[in-house]
């Protein structure tokens, strides 16, 4: 019996919501495994923690030295409040968001520099575009996955401004790229894509796409001559280029080109939202911030205020970050099968509720609740487990 302690973030908005419907899922998957045992170290965060407390602070400051020194893998809600009825973001007296030191201080603290972003399109998920339901693009031509860098370009601890008497006049963000956070996230997505063994839906290629802007700027400069001293080292994987422009309507016109994609920080965050409507809805997008040592797990979307606590919100993204989180762990625990077969059953249970169609939340057509699919996708773990 393997156990790994899960330090759980819930955050802020629906967060708590949608954490709670990936945790009735994992501990079905326990309970239906008597080779698993998770503990979940769960702690209150965020702008409304921040609120709740008055001490002024985002987080217990205990949680990161936990983070760090004791958790196997961590998983997140969402983080950051902003009111709904007001449209004010809790914020520091200098304006910056709270919440933030949580985000960046897991992503840099633990230098969880590649942030893993997959577009997939499960069967039977239409597409909302433009009011309508409909399904534009075909599920077997949408599975690529984003590498986003994570520590560095335009999110590196470089802002500053100029304040000549209490306003601001000048503000800056320098986009800082640097020879170690370049060669360190390429490699990661060539071997991604070697681990990943999928290659691209239109020809089965395993293809690593740089996307950057090397036609401007000088730091995608850089990124690309980095990007070609790797690419050589991996001879089965096709080189491939895209600037990030091109890219956002190449990812919609042929999505099924793309096998894995690497990017900077900025960029992949501006992407990954729009590839996320090839995959039916944000609802629907999950990712994994991973370095050497640590990883945390999240669904790309926000805390969506005027969503909290109505029960409306699609858990399925952070069910997909704990399906992620499990494969992870058994990669980081020399493949154990136990945590694969058990990422890969999450996933397949997923599938198998969007099959039959029937729970479904908003975002794809639907008006079940939020814990209806976590119970959903918890019956299905339940019966894929009895059958193994
Ligand atoms: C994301 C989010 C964050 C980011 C925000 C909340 C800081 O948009 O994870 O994509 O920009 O990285
Ligand atoms: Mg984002």
């Amino acid at each position: 019996m393997s156990k790994y302690k899960i330090v759980v973030l819930p955050g802020d908005g629906i967060g708590p919501e949608i954490v709670d419907e990936a945790l009735k899922v994992l501990k079905t998957l326990e309970g239906a495994s008597n080779k698993l045992d998770f503990e979940f170290l769960q702690f209150e965060c965020g702008g409304q923690y921040y609120l709740k407390t008055g001490r002024k602070e985002e987080w217990p400051p205990e949680v990161f030295d936990i983070c760090k020194n004791e958790a196997d893998a961590i998983l997140l809600g969402a983080i950051g409040w902003t009111d709904p009825k007001t449209g004010k973001t809790v914020s520091y007296p200098s304006g910056k968001m709270v919440g933030l030191e949580i985000l960046f201080g897991l992503r840099f603290g633990l230098d969880l520099y590649a942030n893993i972003r997959p577009t997939k399109l499960y069967e039977n998920v239409p597409h909302k575009i433009s009011g309508e339901f409909r399904q534009i693009w075909d599920p077997k031509n949408v599975d690529f996955v984003t590498i986003r860098e994570n520590t560095e370009g335009l999110y590196a601890d470089t802002h500053g401004g100029l304040n000549r008497g209490g306003q601001i006049e000048v503000a800056t963000d320098v986009r800082l790229i640097t020879r170690k956070g370049a060669e360190r996230v390429i490699k990661f997505a060539f071997d991604y894509c070697t681990r990943r063994n999928k290659g691209s839906p239109k020809d089965g290629k395993l293809r690593v796409t740089c996307v950057d802007k090397s036609n401007v700027t000088a730091g995608c400069k850089l990124f690309r001559s980095i990007y070609q001293e790797i690419a050589p080292k991996y001879p089965n994987i096709q080189e491939d280029y895209a600037f990030i422009d091109a890219f956002t309507q190449w990812i919609v016109r042929t999505p099924e080109w793309f096998d894995v994609c690497v990017v900077a920080n900025m960029f992949g965050d501006i992407a990954t939202d729009l590839a996320a409507v090839l995959q039916g809805s944000l609802g629907m997008a999950a990712s994994g911030n991973v370095g050497d040592k640590h990883g945390m797990f999240e669904p790309i979307h926000g805390s969506a205020p005027k969503y909290t606590g109505k029960n409306v919100i699609n858990p399925l993204a952070t069910i997909f970050a704990a399906s992620m989180m499990l494969d992870w762990l058994s990669m980081k625990n020399n493949d154990e099968p136990t945590l694969k077969s058990g990422a890969d059953m999450i996933e397949k249970a997923i599938q198998l509720v969007l099959n039959e169609g029937k729970i479904r939340t908003y975002d794809l057509g639907g008006n079940s609740s939020t814990s209806q699919v976590g119970d959903a996708v918890s019956a299905k773990v339940k019966e894929l487990a009895r059958n193994m």
